[in-house]
């Protein structure tokens, strides 16, 4: 029998708590279809890093790296923190450490669900968002300078790259600045893995996404590549946003998009805006990808402190990460059992969380997706 080790970091917050119902939802498929998840629990997170000080470190990287197939990620982040540190120091650094370089953000409207827009349904919404998630304005160069002369110097180095800059500062009051930065063959890898999706899935137009009228230097870069990697497929036409027009095609007509491809920031952006027309963000899973690599499954939002221990949190998206991570390891029916559970008890509308109108807990959904995996997979 097939065994995947798989890396379980349940992180911050309701972290742990929606990545357990995750694993009961995933033992249960992997004994109907018959292979077995061998976890290991990785305990980085908030209460490690005020306990220890560590983050997450290079040997903790490697070993996941050397000995597990997945990673399959909670939340990240606690108000007893400073912002940022967690998110940084942990799921940044595991990005960029296993170049996870693609964000791949369904953005899918299950029958059943309320929609906040009027007159759309789940034919309406039903597309996928491909995020840069390597480079751009998160590679974390920037500072600040106080008022008068001084100097400064920036590095990022990367196996693609090594960038350093030099600063020469005279103002009259403090300023502070920020670096993005986009290589081609950064680009070209997403934008193919764009592409790809469209021709997989038959679409003619594939949209890509940037703001090239302001940040020309960055983002007409992008474009520049949308369009000479397009010429290697003759049957799709590309079609570019800006960043704030695709905020609002998204609410008007939310039906044109089938493969959506965005550099890193705006992609940050407009996936919490995809996870509200599709219901909220306790029904959006992600995976930062790497084709050839560990590749790291999470839902898309954060780690919610107040419901910490409370039980009540919407594990679905977890869930639904989860089944994205069996696909990703070769289990593509283990996903489409598990995304048709998730789909089932939302229609019997037996069992809701808060967030979805009901008064029931993590737990009650964990089960009932449990036992609907259960039931289809026994037909
Ligand atoms: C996300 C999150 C992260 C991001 C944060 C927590 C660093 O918002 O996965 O969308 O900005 O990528
Ligand atoms: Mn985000």
């Amino acid at each position: 029998m097939t065994t995947y080790k798989i890396a379980k970091m349940p992180g911050d917050g309701i972290g742990p708590e929606i990545v357990a119902e995750g694993v009961k939802v995933i033992e249960k498929v992997a004994e109907l279809k018959g292979f077995n998840v061998d976890w290991v629990n990785y305990d980085n997170g908030a209460d490690k890093y005020l306990e220890t000080g560590e983050l997450i470190t290079e040997d903790t990287l490697k070993e996941i790296k050397d000995t597990c197939k997945a990673i399959y990620l909670g939340a990240l982040g606690d108000p007893r923190c400073k912002p940022g540190i967690l998110e940084k120091g942990i799921l940044l650094k595991t990005r960029f450490y296993f170049d996870q370089y693609v964000n791949l953000r369904p953005i899918k409207l299950l029958e059943g669900v309320d929609c906040p827009l009027k007159g759309k349904g789940p034919k309406d919404i039903d597309f996928t968002v491909i995020r840069e998630n390597t480079e751009d304005f998160y590679v974390g160069i920037g500072g600040r300078a106080n008022a008068g002369k001084s100097k400064g110097h920036l590095e990022v180095i990367r196996d693609m790259w090594k960038v350093k800059f030099d600063l020469d500062i005279e103002n009259t009051d403090e300023i502070a600045y920020q670096i993005g930065v986009m290589s081609k063959n950064g680009a070209d890898r997403v934008i193919k893995y764009g592409y790809d999706l469209a021709k997989k899935q038959n679409v003619e137009t594939a949209y890509f996404v940037d703001k090239a009228n302001v940040l020309s230097d960055i983002y007409s870069f992008w474009r520049e590549r949308v369009v000479e990697i397009g010429k290697q497929y003759p049957g799709i036409t590309p079609e570019y946003m800006f960043v704030d027009a695709i905020t609002m095609w998204f609410v008007k007509n939310p039906e044109w998009f089938k493969v959506v491809t965005t550099p890193n920031m705006f992609g940050d952006i407009i996936t919490d805006l995809g996870a509200m027309i599709q219901g909220g963000l306790g029904l959006a899973p992600g995976g930062n990808i790497n084709p050839k690599g560990v590749s790291m499954f999470e839902p898309i939002h954060g780690s919610a402190p107040k419901y910490k221990g409370m039980n009540r949190a919407n594990p679905l998206a977890t869930i639904w990460a989860g089944a994205m991570m069996l696909d990703e390891v070769g289990q593509g029916p283990a996903h489409d059992l598990i995304v048709n559970a998730i789909q089932g008890v939302i229609m019997d509308g037996k069992v809701k969380t808060k967030d979805l109108g009901g008064n029931n807990t993590c737990s009650d959904m964990g089960d009932a997706v449990a036992k609907k995996v259960e039931e289809l997979g026994g037909i």
